[in-house]
């Protein structure tokens, strides 16, 4: 069989959060340093565009999002880490792909049409108000972020399934109409990742506001624990793990025997706050290390830079010849 190509990009908006390093930091991580496979890893920068955010937010979560990766062990020699906008290929792929997208395709994306839908039920005579081109033309971007390194397979969350349909689709168009040059990738979509609950128990997600940053200082990530809802149930009296946030979060973390007696101590009736205190302490050590290393690099941006320079050096020893092919084939070449 031949090797595998797997590809994620992260996007820059917010600041990484625990739900984010249990369902997508971590797992890539690990990925990153398996050798049978080759690894691209890439902040979407120009994807931030989308949602029109502060431009100084944008940068600052472009930092805080490399730190991340990097401080959480991302192996950078076998993994190629970079970011989309340090690759000029990535939009004139897009640009290229624009020619074989049916405009229809895009109409039927989730988040241009629960947009469309929020305008309608707002009673606005125009269903497209305030829906900008970033937005609808989102997946296409998409679709060159992954056709541009011949990705095969794509580990994202459940909510890219779409995104990922709309890929081959475009990728098969293009096939068809010049020649099998594009890779059809496949998501993977893994059902067993954790999906952790934030404060106040949905799940968690920027959008609330119900986060828990991945690298809060010490007193800040005690606050926000002691914060976690519980139910109402006195010390003493036995507890259901099942629908406990407290527990759920715990059990994204420590090993299957920590769980074991966290499971007998909810039996044997342990207080919701003694609770809140053993899951503090317990993450508090579990990202100290890594903590250290993203503070340093927080306060050092030159070193995330220096990285990210490397990867797109290497990103770039595939993008540019490919992209010389993929002009060729549409017909975009020299007169003579
Ligand atoms: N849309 C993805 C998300 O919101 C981020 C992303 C951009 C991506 N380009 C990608 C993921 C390419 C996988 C492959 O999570």
């Amino acid at each position: 069989m031949s090797q595998e190509t797997y590809l994620t990009g992260i996007t820059t908006t917010g600041t990484p959060h625990i739900g984010n390093y249990v369902g997508a930091i971590r797992p890539s991580v690990d990925s990153s340093k398996d050798r049978s496979r080759r690894n691209f890893y890439f902040l979407a920068d120009y994807h931030s565009l989308a949602k029109a955010e502060d431009p100084e937010r944008i940068h600052r979560s472009g930092l805080e999002v490399a730190a991340t990766w990097l401080a959480c062990g991302l192996d950078t020699d076998n993994a190629v880490f970079y970011r989309q906008s340090d690759i000029p290929e990535i939009p004139e792929l897009t640009w290229i792909l624009n020619g074989v997208t049916a405009k229809g395709l895009m109409n039927r994306a989730h988040s241009y049409k629960a947009q469309v839908q929020a305008n309608e039920e707002s009673g606005s005579s125009d269903p497209d108000k305030g829906i900008i081109m970033a937005l609808y033309n989102y997946p296409i971007l998409m679709a060159a972020d992954i056709l541009m390194f011949k990705a095969t397979k794509v580990p994202v969350g459940r909510d890219q399934k779409q995104h990922m349909e709309m890929t081959r689709d475009i990728a098969q168009r293009f096939n068809h109409r010049y020649g099998d040059l594009l890779v059809i990738p496949d998501a993977e979509i893994n059902e067993h990742t954790a999906v952790l609950s934030g404060l106040d128990g949905r799940k968690m997600s920027k959008s609330y506001d119900n986060i828990i940053p991945l690298f809060s200082d010490e007193k800040k990530l005690r606050k926000l624990i002691m914060k976690i809802k519980t139910n109402s149930l006195e010390p003493g009296e036995p507890k259901e793990t099942e629908g406990s946030t407290l527990f759920e979060i715990y059990k994204a973390f420590a090993t299957e025997d920590e769980v074991r007696d966290i499971e007998k101590r909810y039996a044997d009736g342990i207080a919701w706050g003694e609770m809140k205190q053993v899951l503090f302490e317990y993450i508090n050590e579990h990202i100290k290390p890594a903590r250290n290393e993203y503070n340093r690099l927080i306060n050092d941006p030159a070193i995330v830079e220096q990285e990210l320079v490397k990867g797109a050096e290497r990103a770039r020893e595939l993008s540019v010849p490919y992209l010389r092919e993929i002009r060729h084939a549409i017909g975009i070449r020299k007169l003579g």
